[in-house]
């Protein structure tokens, strides 16, 4: 057992670096969002560990870190994931995917190793859109599925522009876009992620790891109504023009119209009363929407039923709605070939996931794509209590270098 000794405590002694970072005291679990201090620190690191093994770093126009072994060129095999969070989100979403990728090299050389190919470790940028709005902001501005232009002037809560953040974190915003000749360089890509969800377990209850099959279709809407603020006591009901009202009935709206959809999920887990005073009748509310289901087109058919019902909602009270598209993902099905070959080798469930992810963004261009998923007891994620026991962590890891040393002895392309 003494081999896996080593892998045990580096896994310890990487997990353990990061626990400390972007701590949330106030939501519980961590914030750490895109070039804030957290995602700089967490970058600092990332440099830092992949330099210690060797690895030479680089940082792409859009603020990709990636850490090669070998010389960067075509063919490589990449695998990495994020270490960007939701707001309170839980420990293991992306930085398990980037701290299982440094101990597969790890592990790939322990075995002695030597690549026919390069190899990288990539840690992908703003992965959540937890503060730009823009999943997979990274992997989509590589792609050039995000439009440059439209990006650069994408702003947070605090009307930060991601221009402004990305010069504090020394990238040049007026280069980021699409990088064809990075893109190129991938021969494939493996991600591994936590699960999020339960449908491993439905799969195979012994299963610590799981193979991705699709993605499922996935966009968010910010919706703005508005009304008139006012008094909360001396502004009778008729006189109201109360944006929360259609802001409500989104949030009741998008449950019915999911469940009336089997399989569909719609949320709105972000909802901004302005001014935001509990004696005070908002003059306008902004209502995040994120809803998932089978293809784009399905997704967009139950956005409209929503939709329908928030205008009918605002006409009644006298608001006005405004709505914006943020961003949206068609569904995705991950390298076949390479997901069947990855579940033959690791004895592993296909399965598929309603969370999007930076592979995603990258099968969807054709690279081929894979994504390996560890074992969550409860399958809760996006929030504290997300977790993987290191046993699953480790086996993960394993399943990780298994995979990648296959593919750098025989890289397709
Ligand atoms: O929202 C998602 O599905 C992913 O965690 N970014
Ligand atoms: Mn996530
Ligand atoms: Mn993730």
């Amino acid at each position: 057992m003494m081999r896996t000794d080593p892998a045990g405590s580096r896994f310890a002694a990487l997990w353990s670096d990061l626990a400390a970072i972007g701590r949330d005291g106030r939501r519980g679990g961590y914030s750490r969002h895109c070039f804030d201090d957290a995602d700089l620190q967490l970058r600092e690191w990332f440099t830092e560990q992949s330099e210690r093994r060797g690895l030479d770093v680089e940082v792409d126009r859009n603020g990709n870190i990636w850490a090669w072994w070998g010389t960067p060129g075509p063919g490589a095999v990449v695998t990495g994931s994020h270490l960007d969070s939701v707001p309170g989100g839980g420990a293991f979403d992306g930085p398990l995917g980037v701290v299982s990728a440094l101990l597969a090299i790890d592990e790939l050389k322990v075995r002695g190793t030597r690549p026919a190919v390069p190899v990288a470790v990539v840690c992908f940028v703003e992965e959540e859109g937890g503060r730009f709005g823009l999943p997979c902001l990274g992997s989509r501005l590589l792609t050039g599925a995000a439009d440059a232009d439209v990006v650069r002037r994408l702003h947070d809560s605090d009307a930060v522009s991601m221009a402004d953040a990305a010069r504090r974190a020394g990238i040049d915003p007026r280069r980021v876009g699409a990088d064809p000749d990075r893109l190129a360089l991938i021969g494939a890509f493996l991600e591994l992620h936590v699960e999020q969800g339960r449908l491993l377990h439905a799969a195979d209850p012994a299963a610590a790891i799981g193979v991705g099959s699709t993605i499922v279709a996935h966009g968010r809407w910010r919706i703005t109504v508005t009304g008139e603020g006012n008094h909360a006591g001396t502004t009778a009901v008729p006189d109201r023009r109360d944006p929360m009202i259609p802001a409500a009935s989104a949030v009741l709206a998008a449950r019915r119209i999911a469940t009336a959809h089997p399989g569909a999920v719609a949320t709105v887990g972000r909802l901004q009363p302005n001014p935001g005073g509990s004696n005070v009748i908002a003059s306008s509310v902004q209502v995040w929407l994120d809803v998932r289901h089978g293809s784009a087109s399905d997704t967009a058919a139950l956005v409209d039923e929503i939709f329908a019902e928030v205008r009918i909602q605002a006409r009644l009270e006298g608001c006005d709605v405004v709505v914006h598209r943020e961003s949206m993902s068609d569904q995705v099905t991950l390298d076949p070939a390479l997901g069947v070959e990855l579940a033959e080798e690791l004895g592993a469930p296909v399965i598929g996931t309603g969370a999007g992810h930076d592979a995603g963004v990258l099968a969807a261009v054709g690279v081929p794509a894979a994504m390996l998923f560890v074992r969550n007891p409860s399958g809760v994620s996006h929030a504290p209590g997300e977790h993987a026991e290191t046993a699953d962590c480790l086996a993960g890891v394993q399943a990780l270098a298994d995979a990648a040393g296959k593919l750098v002895d025989g890289a397709p392309g």
